[in-house]
């Protein structure tokens, strides 16, 4: 090489070297880039390498050049490292980026079950009269679920068509909550006051009006002088407050072989007052069955039925929950679909 083509050379390799710099896209593309412009194998080494054969007039004057050939690279380099390093920094926050005006994604929460709020409801309405809760097993045994309740051997209700056995002999799902009654005055002496909310179970078809598992609100009141007239102003009160202030309550007789009498109770319908809707039908809304305490099942329980009178009644909490709700049929409580149960979000509690 002589002093005229490293001339030549370092003219060109400050053009292709700057290119080359600026046109890097990336630190690697970079790093390749000083490795071409400056490093050992590349046009600048060699023509460095050539100075020492020239004569000192040339080698000065190519030296300098060389010199300053490297450092306006090197300068290119370092300006070019910074801007690619400026937006790197840049490509990373952009990535993390957070949108603070973006509305927030909601929470899912749930919400009690329907049934639930409407036991609660109803629980709370008895409490709030001065009941007490009670609660009973739902795996019974026939004296509790049929024995002292007044119901013989001999009785429909046994059959293994209405119940639902266990493979324990004697025992069996409790088919009402009634149950709970005996529970109670053979553990406690009256005056007695109580609700006794809870699961049944019946061997039935299950149908848009019929579970095989399903709920009552038992309740029960012994004490002197109880006479079916605070039956009839207790279940008033009760509609009232589920109701409205406006409910009536009618009672038709009918049999349950632990009350004497006994009678079917249906509340007037809050929806047309008693003319008749979609809700109600006829004007009436079946809720519950009640009845004055049979004296055989106050013994049973070890009352005196001389000194002692009592009530008790039993309502669907699965029928309560349709017609507040106007759900038109049973199985909605029990399949578990969301966009069913999200409705009642909000609701009790
Ligand atoms: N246990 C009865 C039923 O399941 C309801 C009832 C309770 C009737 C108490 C009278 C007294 O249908």
């Amino acid at each position: 090489m002589d002093p005229q083509e490293a001339r030549r050379i370092l003219d060109e390799e400050r053009e292709r070297g700057l290119s080359m710099i600026a046109s890097a896209d990336s630190s690697e593309a970079l790093d390749a880039a000083k490795v071409g412009v400056l490093g050992r194998k590349s046009r600048f080494s060699q023509v460095q390498r050539a100075l020492g054969s020239f004569d000192p007039e040339d080698r000065k004057r190519l030296g300098m050049a060389a010199n300053e050939l490297r450092e306006a690279l090197q300068s290119a380099l370092d300006e070019r490292s910074r801007a690619l390093a400026g937006a790197e920094q840049a490509r990373l926050l952009e990535g993390d980026r957070i949108d603070v005006t973006l509305p927030g994604r909601r929470l899912r929460t749930g919400s009690l079950h329907p049934l639930t709020i409407v036991e609660d409801e109803m629980v709370g309405i008895f409490t709030r009269m001065g009941y007490r809760v009670e609660e009973g097993p739902e795996i019974e045994d026939d004296w509790h679920n049929f024995e002292a309740l007044n119901i013989p051997p001999d009785h429909p209700a046994r059959t293994m068509k209405d119940s639902l056995y266990v493979e324990i002999p004697g025992f069996l799902l409790r088919t009402e909550t009634s149950a709970v009654q005996i529970r109670t005055m053979e553990s406690q002496d009256p005056p007695v006051y109580i609700v006794a909310p809870g699961r049944t179970y019946r061997r039935e078809a299950v149908d848009a009006t019929h579970l095989s598992v399903f709920h009552q609100v038992e309740g029960l009141a012994v004490d002197e002088g109880i006479s079916f007239a605070d039956l009839k102003g207790t279940l008033e009160t009760f509609a009232r407050a589920l109701f409205g202030p406006d409910r009536r309550v009618r009672m038709n007789p009918d049999y349950f072989p632990f009350v004497e009498p006994g009678c079917q109770v249906a509340v007037s319908c809050f929806k047309c007052d008693g003319t008749g809707c979609a809700v109600c039908g006829n004007g009436w809304i079946e809720l519950l069955g009640a009845g004055m305490v049979h004296p055989k099942v106050l013994e049973n329980c070890g009352i005196d039925a001389e000194r002692y009178t009592g009530f008790a009644f039993g309502i669907g909490v699965e029928r309560v929950a349709m017609v507040r709700h106007g759900v038109s049929d049973m199985r909605m409580f029990v399949e578990g679909d969301v966009r069913f149960l999200q409705q009642f979000q909000g609701a009790g509690a």
